[in-house]
C-alpha cells in the first residue's frame, strides 16, 4: 500500500492542492509569494496575529480553505533570518515543507522562494530532493489501514519557480541520489526472510539495467580465492554467502577506480556467542553498509557521473547451528593470515577482512571506504550523530569530513595506532577477532586495517547512524540511507573527471 510520488517543477503562477511557502522573520514573504498569495487579502496577517506567527525558524502557519483561493490549504513556514543558506539547509527546508502536506492530500505545491529572491536551479533541486526523501515510507507489509491513516495512493508534488525547465534539469541528478538513498533505505528495511543473501545479490544485480557490471560470486568461487574468514561467518546458515562486486565505468578508461565496500550481514544473530533477546530483530539491518554501497552505485550510475567506481558487499546472515563456527575456532584469511575467532559476534570484521584484501588486489583501487554497522561501541562513543571515522590517509579524511560538513551527513575521526593494534594480537593465530571491553569501535578498526596494505583506505563504522536513527527533517523511517549522499558529494567534489 505504498503511496506513489511524482515530483515535478511549475511556474509560481499556478499553485494546486495544498500550498507551502516560506517566509523570513515578521512574515516577511518573497514578491512571487506575495502575488499568489494575493487574492487573500490580509488573512495571512490576522492569521499570523492569532496564532502569534512571526516566522520564526521551525515555526508554521496553517490555514485551512483560504477564502479569495481555490486552495484546500496553505501553509507557511518560517525560516527565520537566515540569510545565507547552505545546501544541506535547502535540502531540510525541503523535509520540513513536505512534512506540512497532510497525508490524504492527493496534491501538493511547494513554493521555492524564501524571501527576497527566487531560488537558482540547483537550490529549488535540493527542496525536491528533501521533500521527496521525507516522502518515503515503508509500508509493504501493511495490508490494513486505520481510519485516520487514510491517505492518498498516488500523490503529485510540484516545486513552484521561476524556471521550471532549468530546475527540471538539476533534478536530474539529485533524483538519481534520491534514488539511490531510497533503494538503500528500502534494502535496511526489509526483514531478513525475505532479503537474504541470495535476494540481496538479485536485487543489486538489478543495477545492470543502468550499465552497471554485476559480478555475484558464490560460495564454491570464494572457497577457490581463500575467503575463509568471510565463510566462516556464514556456514551456520541455511542461506548460501555470497560476494558481489559492481562497477560503473564513467570515467576515463584506464584510470584506477575509487572503491566502497559494504557489510552485509543479512541477519547478526551472534552466532554461538548468541545475543540477548532484546532488540535482536534490529539485526535485520546489520547490512546497512552494503545496502548504502548499492545505494551509491546506482546514484552514480544513474547520474552518469564522470567517475570509475567498484562496489563490492559481502553477504552472509550469522546463525548458530550446528555448522557454524566456534570460539577458539581459526580461519585463514584470503590475504593468507589467521584469526582466532573469540567471539562469533564480532563477525562483521571477518567478512570485510576478505572483502577489502579481494578489492585491494583486483582493482588496485585509488582509494577504499568501506561502511560498516560495526560496533555497539561507536554508538557509545558517539551516539547517533556522527559516525566513526578511522582513515589510514589525512587527505581522504578531510575530503570525507568536508562531504559530510555539505550535505549533512557527518563523519568523527577516531584514532588508530600501535597501541591499539597490538591489542588484537593473538596467542594462537596471527590476529584475534575481539581486542576486550575498552576500545571496541577502534580495535575493530585496528583488524580492518591489517587487511588494506598502503592504499588510502577510511572505515565508517555507521552503527549508530544507518539504522534506528533519530528522525529527521528528512527521514521518518527506520532505515535512515545514511552514507549515500556523503559519497556521491566526496566523488562529486573531488573524482570526477
Ligand atoms: N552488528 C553488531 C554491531 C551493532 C550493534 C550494530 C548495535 C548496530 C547496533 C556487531 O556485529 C557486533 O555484534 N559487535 C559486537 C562486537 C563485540 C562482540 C566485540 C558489539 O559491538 O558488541
Ligand atoms: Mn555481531
Ligand atoms: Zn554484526
Amino acid at each position: 500500500m505504498a503511496a506513489t510520488f511524482k515530483f515535478g517543477f511549475t511556474p509560481f503562477a499556478h499553485p494546486r492542492g495544498v500550498l507551502v511557502v516560506f517566509c523570513e522573520e515578521n512574515v516577511k514573504l518573497g514578491p512571487a509569494t506575495q502575488r499568489a498569495l494575493a487574492p487573500m487579502g490580509d488573512l495571512i496577517r490576522r492569521a499570523a496575529a492569532a496564532d502569534r506567527f512571526t516566522g520564526k525558524s521551525g515555526s508554521s502557519l496553517d490555514i485551512v480553505a483560504p477564502s479569495g483561493l481555490d486552495l484546500p490549504r496553505v501553509v507557511v513556514v518560517g525560516i527565520g533570518k537566515e540569510s545565507e543558506l547552505k545546501s544541506r539547509d535547502i535540502v531540510k527546508l525541503g523535509g520540513i515543507a513536505m512534512g506540512k502536506v497532510p497525508a490524504a492530500a492527493a496534491n501538493a505545491t511547494i513554493f521555492a522562494e524564501f524571501g527576497p529572491g527566487a531560488l537558482k536551479a540547483h537550490q529549488v533541486a535540493d527542496l525536491a530532493l528533501g521533500a521527496r526523501l521525507r516522502s518515503y515510507t515503508f509500508d509493504l507489509y501493511k495490508t490494513k489501514r486505520k481510519d485516520d491513516e487514510e491517505r492518498a495512493s498516488k500523490v503529485e508534488v510540484n516545486i513552484g519557480c521561476s524556471n521550471p525547465a532549468s530546475a527540471e534539469k538539476a533534478w536530474s541528478d539529485k533524483a538519481a541520489i534520491a534514488d539511490g538513498v531510497i533503494l538503500a533505505r528500502n534494502l535496511v528495511n526489509e526483514p531478513a526472510n525475505v532479503l537474504y543473501p541470495g535476494e540481496f545479490a538479485r536485487r543489486a544485480s538489478g543495477l545492470t539495467k543502468l550499465g552497471v557490471n554485476v559480478e555475484v560470486l558464490d560460495v564454491a568461487a570464494m572457497k577457490k580465492l581463500g575467503m575463509g574468514a568471510l565463510l566462516g561467518v556464514g556456514q551456520g546458515s541455511a542461506h548460501e554467502s555470497k560476494l558481489v562486486v559492481m562497477r560503473w565505468n564513467g570515467g576515463k578508461r584506464g584510470v584506477d577506480p575509487v572503491s566502497f565496500i559494504g557489510k552485509g550481514v543479512c541477519f547478526d544473530t551472534g552466532g554461538i556467542s548468541i545475543k540477548p533477546a532484546q532488540g535482536m530483530e534490529d539485526m535485520k539491518g546489520d547490512m546497512a553498509g552494503a545496502a548504502c554501497v548499492v545505494g551509491l552505485i546506482h546514484a552514480l550510475a544513474a547520474r552518469k557521473a564522470k567517475v570509475n567506481a567498484v562496489g563490492a558487499i559481502g553477504l552472509v546472515e550469522n546463525m548458530p547451528d550446528g555448522k557454524a563456527q566456534r570460539p577458539g575456532d581459526i580461519v585463514k584469511t584470503m590475504s593468507g593470515q589467521t584469526i582466532e575467532i573469540i567471539n562469533t559476534d564480532a563477525e562483521g570484521r571477518l567478512v570485510l577482512a576478505d572483502v577489502l584484501h579481494y578489492v585491494n588486489k583486483r582493482f588496485k583501487p585509488k582509494f577504499m571506504v568501506n561502511l560498516a554497522t560495526l560496533t555497539g561501541a561507536i554508538i557509545v562513543a558517539l551516539g547517533h550523530e556522527y559516525a566513526g571515522m578511522f582513515c589510514n590517509d589525512d587527505k581522504l579524511a578531510e575530503r570525507l569530513t568536508k562531504s559530510g560538513e555539505v550535505i549533512g551527513e557527518r563523519v568523527w575521526r577516531m584514532p588508530l595506532g600501535p597501541e591499539y593494534d597490538k591489542m588484537i594480537d593473538s596467542k594462537f593465530a596471527d590476529m584475534k577477532n575481539t581486542g576486550g571491553r575498552w576500545g571496541g569501535a577502534i580495535t575493530a578498526a585496528q583488524l580492518l586495517q591489517r587487511f588494506v596494505g598502503k592504499t588510502p583506505w577510511a572505515h565508517l563504522d555507521i552503527a549508530g547512524t544507518g539504522m534506528d536513527s533519530p528522525q529527521s527533517d528528512i527521514n521518518k523511517s527506520w532505515a535512515s540511507g545514511w552514507g549515500v549522499r556523503l559519497l556521491d558529494q566526496l566523488v562529486e567534489e573531488y573524482y570526477e573527471r
